[in-house]
């Protein structure tokens, strides 16, 4: 049975957080004299807001979720940290991981002296919930799913994730990044039903921020209390706020947008399927697409050449002559395609 209080830090359940005077005023005042800034107006001289609240209740309805149940971090990368952080003791807890898979959820523990366990998906990318399952032990504190993963672009179905969920004690954290270029259903919808699933989404991918650093994660408000106590008080800055807001109030540009990746996914997907040095394209619920190729190194420095920066994923496993490709605009595809039609190994 879950119980949050079995996994937190015996320190970070001790924590007095930092605390400022705007944790508890968040109103309008004439004169603003609690925090040592300068006076005069640069757009950017007042601190934020720590808690981020006009952009939570902007997440919150567009995510159909309470703004108490919206953590919003300096990317997702933050929030994978601090999930780390929070809950793993140094030396002592691992994390389970699914390879191949983001990069980061290993790198993150290393950083924070946490071991990996590494329960590889099958060849079919599919996710063996038994065997991760079986690779948990007393010291596992969280479980790292991304659906739809990279670099395979897949999607992990709700009956795994809920598999996984209800038969571990420790947090389940989805990594979502990608699922704005799906219709299928987000773990969002589980997470009333289990504490312990905590899904991770981003304005990175589908919303065209990668460069703000928004990060959300949507969990139990326990969870989320305590994440707020160890967190940067002012992680995400005023620009990035502003620019997120502006963004989240144009529902119509981005769903414009995401159509337009989509589309062009499939048409990239169709185009390189007819080469000849392709061997196989994966099908992908992302806005990237793995390529099996023939002869891919060299094909990988050609891309080089002719100024097309792609990823080399052929050292993962199951991933073996392997590229992903990011869609790009219409122009940036047809450039690739044409840059590929002229490779001849
Ligand atoms: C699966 C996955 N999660 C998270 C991230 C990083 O997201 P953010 O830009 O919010 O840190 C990426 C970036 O490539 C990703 O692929």
């Amino acid at each position: 049975m879950f119980n949050l209080n079995n996994i937190l830090r015996e320190n970070i359940k001790r924590l007095k957080p930092y605390s400022s005077a705007r944790d508890d005023f968040s109103g309008e005042a004439s004169v603003w004299i609690d925090a040592n800034e300068n006076p005069f107006n640069t757009g950017v001289n007042r601190y934020p807001d720590p808690h981020q609240r006009e952009l939570k209740a902007c997440l919150a309805q567009i995510k159909g979720v309470k703004p108490e149940n919206v953590f919003i971090g300096n990317g997702s990368d933050e929030i994978i940290d601090l999930l780390y952080r929070v809950t793993c003791d140094p030396g002592k807890a691992n994390a389970i991981v699914m390879p191949p898979t983001y990069g980061m959820y290993a790198v993150s523990a290393e950083i924070n002296d946490v071991a990996i366990t590494k329960v590889f998906l099958r060849e079919d990318f599919s996710v063996d919930a038994e065997a991760v399952l079986a690779a948990v032990n007393e010291n596992t504190r969280l479980i790292f799913v991304c659906s739809p993963n990279n670099p395979t672009g897949n999607l992990v179905p709700i009956d795994v994730i809920e598999t996984i969920a209800s038969n571990f004690d420790g947090l389940v954290v989805v990594d979502e990044a990608y699922i704005d270029f799906t219709t299928s259903e987000s773990a969002v919808s589980l997470i009333e039903k289990y504490p312990n699933i905590f899904v991770m989404q981003t304005l990175s991918k589908a919303w065209g921020l990668a460069g703000a650093r928004v990060g959300v994660g949507i969990g139990s408000k326990d969870l989320l209390a305590v994440m707020d106590k160890v967190k940067a008080p002012y992680n995400v800055n005023i620009l990035s706020q502003q620019v997120a807001l502006n963004s989240l109030n144009d529902i119509e540009a981005f769903n414009a947008k995401v159509d337009i990746i989509v589309e062009q996914r499939d048409w990239l997907s169709a185009e390189l399927s007819k080469l000849d040095i392709v061997e196989k394209v994966y099908p992908s619920d992302a806005n990237f697409l793995l390529v099996k190729f023939k002869d891919t190194a060299n094909l990988f420095q050609f891309l080089l050449d002719c100024g097309i920066v792609a990823r080399d994923r052929s050292k993962e496993k199951w991933c073996e002559g392997c590229i992903r490709l990011t869609v790009g605009t219409p122009d940036e595809n047809e450039m690739l395609v044409k840059a590929l039609n002229q490779y001849f190994i």
